[in-house]
C-alpha cells in the first residue's frame, strides 16, 4: 500500500532527493591531511568511471562497495596516475560532479576506496566533498591470526581481510600450523588434516578444520583483491605437534603423539639430525609457495625445546658432524637451513625473534615479541624488524593488562637504535582462549589504535583519536563488529594513605555510572573516592545506556606488614615486575587465575629474596605467602620458604621453614598460599623461597626454565 504522508515525511526529514549534510568526516587512520568543504558528491547510475589502466581492478572493486542511485546525475569518478607519488600514497578530491583518485600504484587508490567506504558509510550513495593527501609512515601494517588454536571458517578470514583493508592495515600474519592444529591441505602428506587437522578434547569431542586448496586460492585472490599481503606461518623446528602426531617419523623418539589439546610449549619438535624432515619441510613450503604469492613466508622459531635434541642421537651426531657447539646452535642450523632452501625459491624468512640469538642469514626479518632488548640483538646482527611486543600487541591479553590507550601508545622506534630497522609492527591474535565467536570483542576497537599508530608516526592526541573512536562504532555497527569495551569496564584505583586505603571506583569509558557496596552491607551510588583502614571487601557495578556495563569483586587486606617497605636482595624479572617493590604488601591480592593481573611479581629462574621491615619491633603471630601454579605457563610453586627475623635488619636467624604437598603436575591456574603460627617479636622478615628449577621430564617443555609468582605478603 502506497501511503504518501510518510513517504512526504521521509524526504522531508531524510536523503530522499536533497542531499545528506555532512559537515563532518571520520577516519581511522586519521589521513595525513584534510580539507572539508561544502556538499557532496552523489554516486549515481549515470556516473561515469574512468581510470588509468593501472587502476581497473579497484575500480572495479569500487562499484561493488558504494550504492548507485537512480538520481538523474551525470558525474565522474576518475582514477589517475602520478608516478611522482610514493606506492601507497593518494590523493583524494571530491568536487560537486567529480571524485578524483590519484596515485602512483594501486594500493594507494584502494587506500582513497577505502577512506570513501568510511566517510560515505552513513549516506551509501554520497561522499562528501573534501581534499585528503595521504600516505602510510609504517609499511608493515599487520594483525597475526591465529587459526590453529581455534579454526575460523573460511568467510570469517576473508571478513577480516575486509577489515583490515577498512582500516588500511595491509598484512594478514595467517597463524596456519601449531601444536594444537595443522590447517592447510598438503597433498603429498595428506595425513597432515586428516589426522593433523583434529584433536580430541578432553572431554572426547572431536575438534578441528583445515583450508582446501580451494580455500587457500579463495582467501588469497580475495586479500590480493584488497592489497592485503597473506604471509603464512609455516612452524619449525617447535610447535608442530599435530605433524608429528600425523607422521611420527618426524620426531626424535618416532613415538606416536596425539595433536595436542592443552596450550603451553611442548618439548616434541622436529628432529634437526634426520635429513628425511629437511625433505618433509621442503615438499611442504614448496605447496606453500604455490599457494601464497607472499614474498615471505614465516617459519616461526620460537619457543624451542631443546630436551628432545639432547637425547636424540641423531641430533647428536648432527652436532658432532656440523661441528656447531650446542643446541641453540642446532636450532640455528635448522632455521638456514630452512632459509637457504627458501632463498632458493626467491622467498624470505620472517622469524620470531628467538631465530636471532644465532647467526642466521641477515636477510631474514625479525619478529620481535618477548621485549625490544631482543630487537636490539636483532639489529645489531643487521636484521629488519616487525614490532610486536607483548606489552602492547598481544590482543589476546586481557584489558588489564593491554588496553585501547595501552596500544595508542604503542611505541614502535622504542629508541633511536630502532629507528630505519622498523618496517612496521603487527597485533597479535593469538587464540588459545578465544574462538571465533570471541575475536570480535578482543580485536576492536583495540585494532583502530594500532592502525592509528602505524599509519602516523610522532605526535599522540588520544582524547582525539577517542572522539574519533566513539564515532566509529556506528561503522562498526554497520559492518556487524562485535566489538569489546574499550578498557577495564570497572576498575578499582587503590592507594595508601594514612595507614589505610584510598580508593576510587574508575570506568575505562565515559558515561558509565558504578554503584558500590562494602562487606554485603546495602548498595550505593558511588560518587567519589572512599576509604578503608580494614580488610574491606568492595563489589561494585557499571550500567552504561541502560545496560550493565562490568562488575568488580575485590578484597583489600590491612595487616600488619600492609604498606610496609619491601627490599629486594635479588631482582624480580621486568616482564613481571607487578607494581614493582610496592606490589608484595600493597594488600591487594594476586588473582586465582590471572597471572597478568597486575599484581602477581615474577621471577624466571631466579628465588624470591626479600627483606620486610615492619618500622618497629612487633609481636607477630601468623605468616601468609601466596604463590601461583600454572606447569603449563612455566610457573611453579617453590620447592621451599625460608624465613628469617632480624631486629638490625643485619643479623638475620632462621625461625621456620614452609613446604607444601601440591603436586608439580597438578593441572589448571591457582594460587597457593603456604601458611604458618609466626609467634616472635622482630621488626625485619626476610623471605626466602626457592625456584622450584629446570622441568623435569614429565613436563611438555622439559629442560626449560621455571618460573616463579608470589603475591601477597601478609604478617600477623
Ligand atoms: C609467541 O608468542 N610465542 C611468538
Ligand atoms: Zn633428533
Amino acid at each position: 500500500m502506497f501511503r504518501p504522508l510518510l513517504f512526504i515525511l521521509v524526504c522531508i526529514l531524510g536523503a530522499c532527493s536533497s542531499e545528506p549534510k555532512m559537515q563532518e568526516v571520520n577516519i581511522i587512520p586519521q589521513p595525513q591531511s584534510l580539507t572539508l568543504s561544502q556538499g557532496s558528491f552523489a554516486f549515481s547510475k549515470n556516473t561515469t568511471w574512468q581510470s588509468d589502466s593501472f587502476f581497473v581492478n579497484e575500480l572495479d572493486y569500487f562499484k561493488s562497495v558504494v550504492t548507485l542511485k537512480n538520481n538523474g546525475k551525470y558525474n565522474l569518478v576518475i582514477a589517475s596516475l602520478d608516478t611522482t607519488l610514493e606506492q601507497e600514497e593518494y590523493y583524494l578530491d571530491i568536487r560537486l560532479d567529480t571524485l578524483q583518485i590519484t596515485a602512483s600504484h594501486s594500493k594507494g587508490v584502494m587506500h582513497a576506496i577505502q577512506t570513501v567506504r568510511q566517510i560515505s558509510m552513513l549516506h551509501p550513495s554520497y561522499a562528501p566533498c573534501l581534499h585528503i593527501k595521504d600516505y602510510p609512515i609504517f609499511e608493515w601494517r599487520g594483525m597475526l591470526l591465529d587459526c590453529s588454536r581455534h579454526f575460523m571458517d573460511k568467510d570469517f578470514v576473508k571478513r577480516y581481510i575486509d577489515l583490515l583493508a577498512l582500516h588500511k592495515m595491509n598484512v594478514l600474519h595467517w597463524h596456519i600450523t601449531e601444536d594444537q592444529g595443522w590447517r592447510i591441505a598438503i597433498d603429498s602428506f595428506p595425513k597432515l588434516t586428516e589426522i593433523g587437522a583434529w584433536r580430541t578434547e578432553k572431554d572426547g569431542s572431536k575438534y578441528g578444520g583445515f583450508y582446501s586448496k580451494k580455500d587457500i586460492k579463495e582467501i588469497v585472490d580475495y586479500a590480493s583483491q584488497r592489497h592485503i599481503l597473506v604471509v603464512p606461518e609455516i612452524e619449525l623446528p617447535g610447535h608442530c605437534q599435530a605433524a608429528l602426531s600425523a607422521y611420527p617419523y618426524l620426531s626424535c623418539t618416532g613415538d606416536s603423539i596425539p595433536v595436542q589439546t592443552d596450550w603451553g610449549v611442548f618439548k616434541d619438535i622436529y628432529c634437526a639430525g634426520n635429513d628425511s624432515v629437511f625433505a618433509f619441510l621442503e615438499t611442504v613450503l614448496d605447496e606453500v609457495i604455490e599457494m601464497f604469492p607472499s614474498p615471505y613466508i614465516h617459519i616461526g622459531g620460537d619457543e624451542v625445546p631443546t630436551y628432545r635434541w639432547e637425547n636424540c642421537s641423531k641430533c647428536q651426531a648432527r652436532i658432532h658432524e656440523e661441528k656447531l657447539e650446542d643446541e641453540h646452535h642446532l636450532q640455528s642450523y635448522f632455521i638456514n637451513r630452512i632459509a637457504n632452501y627458501l632463498k632458493q625459491k626467491n622467498k624470505t624468512i620472517i622469524g620470531w625473534d628467538e631465530v636471532s640469538e644465532g647467526e642466521i642469514t641477515k636477510d631474514a626479518h625479525i619478529q620481535v615479541w618477548r621485549g625490544t632488548d631482543y630487537g636490539l640483538l636483532a639489529i645489531e646482527k643487521g636484521h629488519s624488524l616487525i614490532m610486536s611486543p607483548t606489552s602492547h600487541c598481544y590482543f589476546d591479553y586481557d584489558l588489564d593488562a593491554i588496553d585501547l590507550e595501552k596500544v595508542y601508545d604503542f611505541d614502535p622506534i622504542p629508541s633511536l637504535e630502532f629507528e630505519n630497522k622498523v618496517l612496521g609492527a603487527e597485533c597479535n591474535m593469538w587464540t588459545e582462549r578465544a574462538p571465533q565467536n570471541l575475536i570480535d570483542s578482543k580485536v576492536f576497537p583495540r585494532i583502530l589504535a594500532m592502525s592509528e599508530v602505524l599509519w602516523h608516526y610522532g605526535e599522540k592526541d588520544y582524547s582525539s583519536f577517542y572522539q574519533r573512536v566513539q564515532k566509529h562504532y556506528s561503522l562498526l555497527d554497520f559492518y556487524g563488529v562485535d566489538y569489546g569495551f574499550e578498557g577495564v569496564p570497572i576498575s578499582a584505583k587503590v592507594t595508601s594513605e594514612n595507614e589505610g586505603f584510598q580508593f576510587q571506583l574508575i570506568s575505562s569509558s565515559p558515561g558509565v555510572s558504578i554503584s558500590y557496596r562494602l562487606d554485603n552491607q546495602d548498595w550505593q551510588d558511588y560518587s567519589q573516592s572512599l576509604f578503608v583502614d580494614t580488610t574491606t571487601t568492595i563489589e561494585a557495578k557499571g550500567s552504561k545506556n541502560n545496560k550493565d556495563y562490568g562488575s568488580l569483586k575485590t578484597t583489600l587486606f590491612k595487616t600488619k606488614s600492609t604498606f610496609k617497605p619491601v627490599n629486594y636482595v635479588l631482582p624480580f624479572h621486568e616482564n613481571y615486575p607487578a607494581k614493582s617493590s610496592l606490589t608484595l604488601t600493597d594488600g591487594q591480592i594476586g588473582s586465582q587465575t590471572k597471572f597478568r593481573d597486575g599484581n602477581w611479581q615474577g621471577f624466571y629462574g631466579t628465588d624470591l629474596e626479600v627483606i620486610i621491615d615492619l618500622q618497629k619491633i612487633d609481636s607477630l603471630s601468623q605468616i601468609s605467602i601466596g604463590f601461583f601454579q600454572y606447569n603449563l605457563s612455566w610457573i611453579l610453586l617453590p620447592k621451599e620458604v625460608v624465613l628469617s627475623i632480624s631486629n638490625d635488619g643485619i643479623n638475620f636467624k632462621e625461625v621456620n621453614r614452609l613446604s607444601h604437598n601440591v603436586s608439580d603436575q597438578k593441572e589448571g591456574k591457582f594460587r597457593h598460599n603456604m601458611t604458618s603460627a609466626f609467634n616472635y617479636n622482630a621488626r625485619y622478615i626476610k623471605v626466602k623461597a626457592s625456584n622450584y628449577g629446570i622441568l623435569p621430564d614429565w613436563h611438555p617443555a622439559a629442560g626449560a626454565t621455571s618460573w616463579l609468582f608470589v603475591d601477597e605478603i601478609m604478617i600477623q
